[in-house]
């Protein structure tokens, strides 16, 4: 039996980590631990609730304005006994967090062998996204095993000379989807529920991303708040991350304007469905840049760069940089010129079939056995 320590902290990991998870507690080759390092607390539940996995350990390392620096060293001597104790065959990390980095090298410090879950991502610029870029390049050194979605990833780690353990599996976010987009879906969120979801084109965003914060979330904001006045037929709705950094600017900005809700963090299901089924997103996420296309959903990317070029490439997704006019001007076009919103809106998959978690499993299990 092969002992596998899956180790992730916030929502964007849990919700690509849970599927995996679900698929190693039902193989009776592995057992399945889980550690949460707790560096998000309310939106990480949201969706541990949801999956419903078994929780092993919880660091509840989150604090109000918590620093790069205290995540990582309370990940760092939290995990440590908990390692010793438990000496895992191997420990699974997920994506470019910071719980991601300093988890592998928690795992590293005491020899034991890392999984990198969504391996091979790469804006090729240091600072942007900030520190996830420098996260998944540190993580990657230290992993062994290295789970590309996609095989531009894949090349992304040949070109550091990171070439053995690479598997290709498609990424598990798109299993995660398969399992919470129902066409009889109902609404649980209170507000969501109150909001008229039928009579307007409906744009969702969310923002959140640290290099985000400050001018470039103000500009973001000016330019919704822009679109909404010049089309009285569009409603936007922002789930709101927790950060009081991003509450503070969207609520300055947007608050108390018609047809702008500002609502709390949606629990995933809730979130995939109402995805589904709005006009476009306008997003500075990783996930929803995977997801948003696996539906025809066009997305205009918050930010100025991307590591999931392969949605830019297939014409679903545009990243049109954080200045108030460019934004302002794109969002414009997909609301007044139908074929360019056509050329967009169509669904393209290249993120996976949603047997990722399948494939990671079947994979470590050989591992295991070779090893
Ligand atoms: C983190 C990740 C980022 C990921 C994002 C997903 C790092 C450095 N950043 O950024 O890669 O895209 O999660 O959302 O790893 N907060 C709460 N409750 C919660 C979650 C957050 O109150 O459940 C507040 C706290 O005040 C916390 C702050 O948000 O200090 C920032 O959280 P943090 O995890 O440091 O950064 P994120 O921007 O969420
Ligand atoms: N998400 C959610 N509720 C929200 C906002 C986002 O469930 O209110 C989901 C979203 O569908 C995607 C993931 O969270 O699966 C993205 O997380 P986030 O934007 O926090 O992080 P990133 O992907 O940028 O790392």
């Amino acid at each position: 039996m092969i002992k596998v320590m899956s180790v992730f902290g916030t929502r964007p990991e849990a919700i690509k980590m849970c599927p995996l998870v679900k698929r190693l507690e039902q193989d009776p080759e592995v057992k399945s631990i889980v550690c949460l390092t707790g560096q998000h607390r309310e939106m990480l539940w949201q969706v541990i609730d949801i999956f419903g996995i078994r929780v092993r350990y919880n660091l509840d390392i989150m604090q109000p304005g918590q620093t790069l620096t205290t995540i990582t060293t309370s990940i760092l001597e939290k995990m440590e006994q908990i390692l010793k104790k438990e000496r895992p065959d191997i420990v699974l990390v997920h994506g470019d967090t910071t719980t991601s980095f300093a988890a592998a090298l928690a795992a590293f410090y005491q020899q034991i062998p890392v999984g990198h879950v969504e391996a091979g991502l790469r804006t090729f610029d240091r600072y942007s996204p900030f520190p996830e870029e420098m996260n998944r390049c540190l993580t990657g050194r230290i992993a062994g095993l290295h789970f590309a979605p996609t095989e531009n990833n894949k090349k992304n780690l040949e070109n550091e000379n990171i070439t053995t353990g690479v598997y290709v599996t498609g990424n598990t976010v798109i299993d995660a989807f398969a399992t919470t987009v129902r066409d009889d879906y109902e609404y649980k969120d209170e507000d969501l529920k109150k909001i008229d979801l039928t009579q307007k084109r409906l744009i969702l965003m969310t923002a959140h991303r640290r290099e985000n914060l400050g001018e470039p979330l103000e500009q973001i904001c000016r330019a919704v708040k822009r679109i909404v006045v010049d089309f009285p037929d569009v409603a936007v709705i922002y789930p709101v991350h927790m950060n009081p950094a991003v509450r503070e600017t969207a609520e300055r900005i947007l608050g108390g304007t018609d047809r702008i809700h500002l609502i709390k963090p949606l629990d995933v299901e809730d979130m995939h469905n109402l995805m589904a089924r709005s006009y476009f997103v306008m997003t500075d996420s990783g996930g929803l840049q995977e997801e948003a296309p696996a539906c025809g959903v066009p997305v205009l990317v918050l930010r100025t760069e991307t590591e999931r070029p392969e949605a830019a490439e297939a014409g679903t997704v545009k990243v049109v940089g954080v200045e108030e006019d460019s934004i302002y001007d794109h969002a414009r076009r997909l609301l007044t010129d139908h074929t360019a919103y056509e050329q967009m809106a169509k669904a393209v998959n290249p993120y996976g079939d949603g047997h990722a978690g399948e494939r990671i499993a079947g994979i470590l299990r050989e591992w295991w056995k070779e090893s």
